[in-house]
């Protein structure tokens, strides 16, 4: 994307960005304002630019402020715990510009709402991503469990967040983080030594992938670095801009983390929940094969259900759940398996059968499934 973003008008793809960035945070935002175990918020936008573009549109640190003050003040007038944002931008500059920005948002905001204070603490820092991320203080506050955290890192290319910076990512409690990442420019120059020293792309499976699949690639390669005995929830959208792919890479320890940005992706994208374009192929809507009920993602994760569920390897809800999760599905397409086979008499329900798809690590009904008739 541009050199200086903030110096022309957002295009397409930088909105749809900053919209995905937007939606998620204020999905996120309410789950911490009244989560009893959670004593303090905290949002980072780690490349925060200078606030606006050249049309005065919002840029993300001032989205995330506008989003925090929700609907009529419904987040801000229930704020009783300390609601830090940290917005850094590395550009002396830039990072002046956005504190001029914020403070002029914040006192507009104050006169509509009339507010005499916000309730909201913000700092405008001005360091390199790298010195502010490997900061003592801050490893502190990314360690505590009990101060949730919101990650926004919108680097330009790709090599800020390298193997280390994720893995530092997946390791810390409560924190849910999203990544920009120029995918195709990895692919692109994969082999140029300046790549290699960001990425280890003899680690992406990039041979035979069609172009519009390379941002999910670049994803399973973060995936492939979350240890096997982790439970991890890792999503991606990819950005089509031209001739270009780029992406955007979600990550959380806890499945209400990943409900909650498929909701945001499925919103965008109907057919794939992972895409501005038709990643999977699927016929296009109103085109002469269109099928409505046919979906190349929705078949393929409920197939793989239906035979995990008919070849023992699924015997509960939750896992089952989680399975649709994991592989980028809202879990209630596992309810949907579920139901067609009870339909069938493929098998039976061990327990109260439940319907319930969504804060799905509240449930507290386990059901267990018994295959019957052969699962015929
Ligand atoms: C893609 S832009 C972010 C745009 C921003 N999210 C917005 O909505 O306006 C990336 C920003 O990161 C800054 N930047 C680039 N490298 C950096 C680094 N190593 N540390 C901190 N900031 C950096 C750039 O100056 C630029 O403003």
């Amino acid at each position: 994307m541009a050199k200086n973003i903030n110096k022309k008008s957002f295009d397409e793809a930088s909105k749809l960005k900053l919209e995905i960035f937007g939606e998620s945070f204020e999905e996120w935002l309410p789950v911490f304002i009244y989560d009893k175990y959670t004593t303090q918020v905290s949002i980072f936008d780690f490349f925060a630019g200078s606030g606006t573009d050249i049309e005065n549109n919002l840029g993300s640190p001032l989205i995330l402020l506008d989003k925090a003050k929700g609907e009529n003040r419904k987040y801000c007038a229930n704020a009783k715990k300390p609601i830090k944002f940290f917005f850094n931008e590395g550009l002396i500059r830039k990072s002046n510009e956005l504190l001029q920005n914020t403070d002029v948002f914040i006192e507009q905001c104050k006169k509509d709402n009339h507010c005499s204070n916000c309730v909201y603490d913000y700092h405008i820092l001005n360091y390199s991503f790298q010195e502010l991320f490997n900061n003592p203080d801050l490893k502190r506050v990314f360690e505590n469990k009990n101060i949730a955290k919101f990650v926004l890192l919108d680097q330009y290319g790709f090599s800020q967040i390298n193997e280390d910076v994720f893995k530092q990512l997946i390791s810390f409690p409560k924190t849910d983080f999203i990544f920009f990442i120029s995918s195709s420019f990895i692919n692109r120059f994969k082999d140029h030594p300046y790549t290699k020293q960001y990425i280890d792309t003899s680690k992406i499976a990039f041979e035979n992938k069609k172009p519009n699949e390379i941002h999910r690639t670049v994803a399973d390669f973060f995936r492939s670095l979350i240890p096997n005995n982790k439970e991890y929830y890792l999503h991606h959208f990819s950005i089509k801009k031209g001739a270009n792919y780029y992406g955007l890479i979600f990550g959380s320890n806890h499945t209400l983390g990943m409900e909650k940005f498929l909701k945001v992706c499925w919103n965008h994208d109907k057919l794939s929940g992972e895409a501005n374009y038709n990643i999977d192929n699927n016929w296009a809507v109103n085109s002469l094969f269109s099928q409505l009920d046919e979906n190349v993602k929705k078949d393929t994760v409920s197939k793989e259900i239906k035979e995990l569920i008919l070849s023992g390897e699924i015997t509960d809800n939750k896992t089952g759940l989680k399975y649709a999760l994991i592989n980028g599905c809202e879990p209630k397409l596992f309810t949907e398996v579920v139901q067609n086979l009870i339909n069938r008499k493929a098998i039976e329900i061990i327990g109260k059968f439940n319907k319930q798809a969504t804060s799905i690590h509240k449930i507290k009904e386990f059901y267990h499934i018994k295959r019957i008739n052969n699962g015929k």
